[in-house]
């Protein structure tokens, strides 16, 4: 990677989402400086008005029949839950956890979906006796389950079938169907599970769930995911002799981090899906369906900063190493190693040096006793001195939620929402007596 890209893609993200003042780091016009003194560090920050941006330009470019689901998987934070959900997102949950992190928000169980594999017996009791909106079943298991927890309760509920295609759809950076895969049915045997599905009276088919990938910036991969969802759809409305309520297809609405990579081109977005609306308009498999989109890294990728402090700066042989109070186990995506095949940075800068133009080459890593804690290789920044503050950019989804937090013991780092130049903790930062309690005492 050249200077020039490093330097780049944070010019652009500074310029879009944030600001500098006195060569310092602005997250929703807060000094980050401030932040970090008020909360200590390392912290995650998020701007609310980046989330409401992203959710405003997708409501702008979706045709009135989409319905927005968040996908707490993301980013569970609750402050971000009840933003979303105020500003009229349903929930995409995929645990029982998940649902009471839902329902904690104030949203109600029928604006929830639950999707994803390995649905327990107890989960499915849980959620169809709270009343939820729609389980979206993921194999034969999961529909004879629903069909006898129903019976059980003496309940119905909306379930559709999530299909695995029988071509991949590509373009994703992480690729979740068109193969074999724990995710879906099988295109193939989506039939007889629609069969069963119809045989069960207190289970409502709903519709069809396709969701092949992660991480999609072509939005003409995503058109042709949404067109092959509709065909499935086309399909299952005829054996089941009826509309569609719901198609669901999925998230995977990428943002760019890494060189080379561009914003998803929204307005192409939505003119492909106003032209799909109109050949579908007089339909009859989709009259009055809704369309689902369960997005969880566009929504909240790009309000997320990860900061954290140098507390030593070292040079071996012929690197400079930056060692900060944070890392891999809070944000294991920047580490690359979060289901990356080639290690690439994350959008990094010296959050208190912005005014420094110079720029030496330097690895970032952080405190852990193993080289997967490196999250950013030879990496242009400023000179920079030990107390100087690293921003990790694009760091709102997928990074805390998804990191190893119990990795060497360390304290989890705080979550604090930054909105118009007010600031709210809205998560503590753990302590490290946490993982004392929870083990029995065998002496
Ligand atoms: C069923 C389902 N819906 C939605 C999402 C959210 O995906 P993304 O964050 O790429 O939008 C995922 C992610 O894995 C998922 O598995």
């Amino acid at each position: 990677m050249s200077r020039s890209d490093d330097m780049e893609r944070v010019d652009k993200l500074l310029a879009r989402s944030f600001g500098v003042a006195n060569g310092h780091l602005l997250v929703a016009g807060l000094d980050i400086d401030d932040l970090a003194a008020t909360y200590g560090t390392p912290l995650f920050v998020y701007d609310r008005a980046r989330v409401e941006a992203q959710l405003n330009t997708l409501n702008q470019v979706l045709p009135d029949s989409f319905d927005l689901f968040y996908s707490i998987k993301a980013n569970p934070n609750a402050s971000i839950l009840r933003y979303l959900h105020a500003a009229g997102c349903g929930l995409e949950i995929a645990s029982a956890g998940e649902f009471h992190q839902a329902l904690a928000a104030g949203c109600p169980a029928e604006r929830i979906i639950f999707a994803g594999p390995g649905k327990t017996m107890d989960e499915l009791e849980l959620v169809v006796s709270s009343g939820i909106g729609e389980i979206h079943a993921e194999s034969q298991t999961e529909i004879e389950r629903l069909a006898e927890v129903c019976d059980r309760l003496e309940r119905s509920v909306h379930v559709a079938l999530r299909v695995n295609p029988s071509e991949e759809v590509a373009g994703g950076a992480m690729r979740m169907g068109g193969t074999s895969s724990p995710f879906g049915i099988d295109e193939e045997a989506l039939e007889d599970a629609l069969a069963r599905l119809l045989a069960h009276e207190r289970l409502t088919f709903a519709g069809i769930h396709l969701f092949t990938g992660t991480q999609i910036l072509d939005h003409e991969i995503l058109a042709a995911q949404y067109r092959r969802g509709i065909e499935i759809g086309r399909r299952a409305s005829k054996q089941a002799a009826r509309a569609l309520m719901t198609i669901d297809f999925g998230g995977g609405l990428g943002v760019p981090y890494f060189p080379g990579e561009e914003a998803i081109n929204l307005q192409g977005l939505g003119q492909e899906l106003a032209a799909l609306m109109a050949e579908i308009a007089d339909d009859p498999a989709f009259a009055g369906t809704r369309f689902v989109l369960e997005p969880g890294r566009f929504l909240v990728g790009e309000a997320g900063v990860y900061v954290s402090r140098i507390t030593d700066v070292k040079v071996s042989r012929d690197k400079k190493f930056l060692i900060m109070d944070g890392g891999m186990h809070h944000h294991l995506a920047a580490s690359g190693n979060l289901g990356m095949v080639i290690k690439r940075n994350f959008p990094a800068a010296v959050a208190t040096k912005l005014d420094v133009a110079e720029r030496e080459t330097v690895d970032i890593v952080g405190p852990l006793c193993t080289p997967l804690d490196t999250v950013g290789r030879s990496v242009a920044l400023p000179p920079a001195e030990i107390g100087d503050l690293v921003a990790i950019f694009q760091s709102g989804a997928y990074a805390r939620a998804a990191s190893p937090l119990g990795f060497l013991s360390h304290r989890s780092p705080p979550e604090v929402w930054a909105d118009d130049g007010a600031h709210t903790l809205i998560r503590r930062r753990g302590d490290s007596a946490d993982y004392l309690l929870d083990q029995p005492d065998f002496s």
